[in-house]
């Protein structure tokens, strides 16, 4: 780069402004950009799966319907942020098979199995919900297109989250055995839902660069914090416990004392051995196998669409 590519780069980013496709940027930056962005869209993806175990069995029509636009919402997810990374030169289907063989990672709050249609509603309450502090954030990205794309995200990402909230609640609400299935699905989901924020300071390589580029805006512990000080009240509501004997007020500090998940299992989740890891990658490689008959027919008739205008 020339001194002034790099000056014009940092100007744009300590000015708050965005950062577009065809503007020059260190290589670092793209590099990082599309480690996190993949890894998003992965996990969007593959995302679909612990949920889509629920579409055939969800306990009536309406549940079934709102369950399948949701999973829905996820493949969408998973297509714009693919498209976002592409504005970076990479090819999508070279991410996929980056996902596939375990070159690109995917969140680890995916490879935990969806026991009862209770765990349904604690993936929208937690998960979903911690996805969206970690996202609201990344709506002022300095990148351009990742910012945008986070904006539709994080709206659908809402609705996701109160279906969640809306079926705990009528489980807690309904006969001892729903309450005891919402609770122990709150009882699994709350520690691997923490860690989804990532190991903490110190720990975290990537966090002070992105920061510096505006790519993160906080830390993920100052996110976990967040996360944590809001399911509180919201638990409260839904009349169900929080698994953590240590969480309490920190009147001091404004915020609440808790316990930090266990760092170790989620690096053992990332490399690949957490309890549903191989699962997930052998679904979605027979998925994408699958589909290749789809691509191949786009493929042909693209071309033939191309030889009939030439
Ligand atoms: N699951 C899998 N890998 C993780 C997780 C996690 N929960 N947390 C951190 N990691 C990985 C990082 O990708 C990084 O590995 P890499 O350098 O090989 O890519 C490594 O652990 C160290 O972590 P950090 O240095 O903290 O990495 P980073 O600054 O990228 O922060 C975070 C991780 C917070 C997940 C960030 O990438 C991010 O905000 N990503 C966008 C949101 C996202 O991907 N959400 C996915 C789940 S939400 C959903 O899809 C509904």
């Amino acid at each position: 780069p020339t001194g002034t590519e790099d000056d014009y780069f940092m100007a744009v980013i300590a000015a708050d402004q965005k950062i577009e496709p065809r503007d020059w940027m260190p290589e670092k930056y793209r590099k990082n950009l599309i480690r996190q962005i993949a890894q998003h869209a992965h996990s969007e993806i593959i995302g679909m799966q612990p949920e889509g175990n629920w579409i055939s069995r969800a306990p009536t029509l309406k549940r079934k319907a709102i369950l399948l636009a949701k999973v829905q919402d996820e493949a969408g997810h998973g297509l714009y942020l693919y498209a976002a990374a592409e504005t970076l030169g990479v090819d999508r289907a070279e991410l996929s098979d980056m996902l596939i063989d375990g070159r690109q990672k995917y969140s680890s709050i995916f490879n935990y199995p969806t026991l009862t249609w209770a765990d349904v509603g604690a993936i929208g309450w937690l998960v979903d919900g911690a996805a969206i502090v970690n996202q609201v954030p990344l709506c002022r990205a300095s990148y351009g297109p990742y910012a945008r794309a986070m904006i539709r995200v994080c709206k659908e990402e809402s609705f996701h989250q109160r279906q969640g909230y809306e079926i705990l609640h009528v489980l807690s609400h309904g006969t001892p055995e729903q309450k005891a299935m919402a609770q122990d699905a709150v009882d699994r989901w709350w520690y691997p839902s923490l860690a989804m924020f990532g190991p903490p300071e110190g720990e975290s390589p990537n966090t002070a660069q992105s920061m510096a580029w505006k790519v993160k805006r906080f830390t993920n512990d100052e996110l976990r914090q967040r996360f944590v000080d809001m399911c509180v009240g919201q638990a409260e509501i839904l009349d169900l416990t929080l698994p953590d004997p240590g969480l309490v007020w920190n009147e001091a500090e404004g915020r609440h004392d808790y316990t930090q998940p266990d760092y170790d299992e989620l690096f053992r989740v990332i490399k690949g051995n957490g309890p549903c890891n191989r699962e997930r990658i052998t679904h979605r490689k027979a998925a994408h196998e699958g589909g290749q008959w789809v691509r191949d027919a786009a493929e042909a008739y693209a071309k033939k669409k191309a030889k009939v205008s030439a």
